[in-house]
């Protein structure tokens, strides 16, 4: 699958396309410069040409749409029912956060993480607590698997000491790691043994890549089943974060409930243009899916080589799943906020490190979700700030 050329991808008018100077590589924000998908824009033309733009039904094919793909991907059974939208996975998280948890509990988090975590906890009424990933080799050191592992340790300190909800990342953003199923049985186990809820954003599961697992929180155990939600949505594998449709997915009658006692305003706030496309995405989208994954993979292994080649002093571990890449700049002397020299000497856009919380510092966060020469220019000029 080939990205749109530079000239076309500087029409759109997205937060990627108008936040910087032309003159500027941007890398930043999760949004991909593949064109859309066909079968999804075929959707989306055909409701405009019956302009078929009002609220979305109550009857709509969603649930059954992702149930299929679920068990089709991942052998996970859901149950149509228990699949419910709403506007984005983000409204998703805060929502649920209101039902499970009362104003002022702590919530866990793992840092790094996807920055709009911080917001959307206190949003959502908790209070943050970080227990950081861990990486035992070393960031840049492990071979083979992703070197990444969820602390447990912390994790259930955090619940001896009230926490009352986990937000977890799955596939983690911006490792790029889908969590063990290890680390998300013992994590059930201990949602289980302190009564918490465990919302599991799973975003950017369709974008695992070949060489990754994608294992579906609600599918570890009955534990897992009695205690989480997974929010998720087609916005990042299919680039359709503007159409505004996610989905809550529960596994047991207790979750359920939990998600049917939110406001009725909380699903029908989402998009008309977004389920359609949702639904196209997760019925007819799975080939261009396979297209996409065999370029992202392609490029993720080109960073590496581009880095090695001419930028040694940064250290990278080609992530497991997604388009994006942490990029670990302390060893070329670019302080704290690495992104913010990218940006001034090397005219490429990066999300600073210390933006997914404090294990950050020293890195920022690349999307290679872009043409190889793209990757390869952004890579030229980083290297060239370098001798700078
Ligand atoms: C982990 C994670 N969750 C949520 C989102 C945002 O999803 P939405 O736009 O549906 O709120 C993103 C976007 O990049 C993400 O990476």
């Amino acid at each position: 699958m080939d990205a749109d050329p530079l000239t076309l991808l500087r029409t759109r008018t997205s937060a990627k396309w108008r936040s910087y100077p032309d003159d500027v590589l941007p890398m930043f924000v999760a949004e991909t410069d593949f064109p859309l998908a066909e079968p999804i824009a075929r959707a989306l033309h055909a409701a405009i040409d019956r302009s078929d733009t009002g609220y979305i039904a109550p009857e709509n094919g969603l649930g059954a749409a992702f149930s299929a793909f679920a068990e089709a991907r991942w052998g996970w059974r859901v149950d149509p029912q228990q699949v419910a939208s709403t506007t984005d996975v983000s409204v998703g998280i805060v929502e649920t956060f209101r039902r499970a948890i009362n104003p002022g509990d702590r919530v866990v988090i793992t840092p790094p993480v996807y920055p709009p975590f911080f917001d959307l906890v206190p949003e959502g009424g908790g209070v943050i607590v970080e227990v950081p990933m861990l990486h035992p080799a070393g960031y840049g050191d492990a071979r083979g698997d992703s070197g990444w592992a969820l602390d447990l340790d912390g994790i259930e300190r955090a619940f001896v000491a009230g926490a009352r909800a986990l937000l977890l990342c799955n596939p983690h953003n911006p490792l790029g790691h889908p969590q063990t199923v290890e680390d998300l049985i013992a994590v059930a186990d201990l949602a289980a043994q302190y009564d918490v809820t465990v919302i599991s954003d799973e975003v950017h599961a369709p974008l695992t890549h070949h060489d990754g697992t994608f294992i579906p929180f609600l599918s570890v155990s009955a534990e897992a089943a009695e205690h989480g939600v997974a929010v998720t949505s087609a916005s990042k594998a299919w680039n359709l974060a503007g159409l505004k449709c996610a989905v809550m997915v529960t596994a047991s009658e207790r979750m359920r409930q939990l998600v049917a006692g939110m406001p009725e305003e909380v699903t029908t706030r989402t998009s008309q243009l977004g389920l359609v496309a949702n639904i196209a995405a997760f019925t007819e989208g799975v080939p261009w899916l396979d297209d996409e994954l065999a370029a992202l993979e392609s490029n993720r292994a080109l960073l590496a080589e581009l880095l090695d080649a001419q930028l040694p002093g940064a250290r990278y571990e080609q992530p497991r799943a997604s388009y994006l890449a942490w990029l670990d700049f302390r060893g070329l002397g670019w302080g704290d906020d690495p992104a913010q020299v990218a940006l001034g000497r090397a005219k490429v856009a990066l999300i600073n490190g210390l933006d997914f919380g404090s294990p950050g510092r020293g890195f920022a966060r690349l999307n290679f979700g872009c043409s190889p020469d793209v990757l390869a220019e952004a890579v030229s000029r980083l290297a060239a700030a370098s001798t700078a």
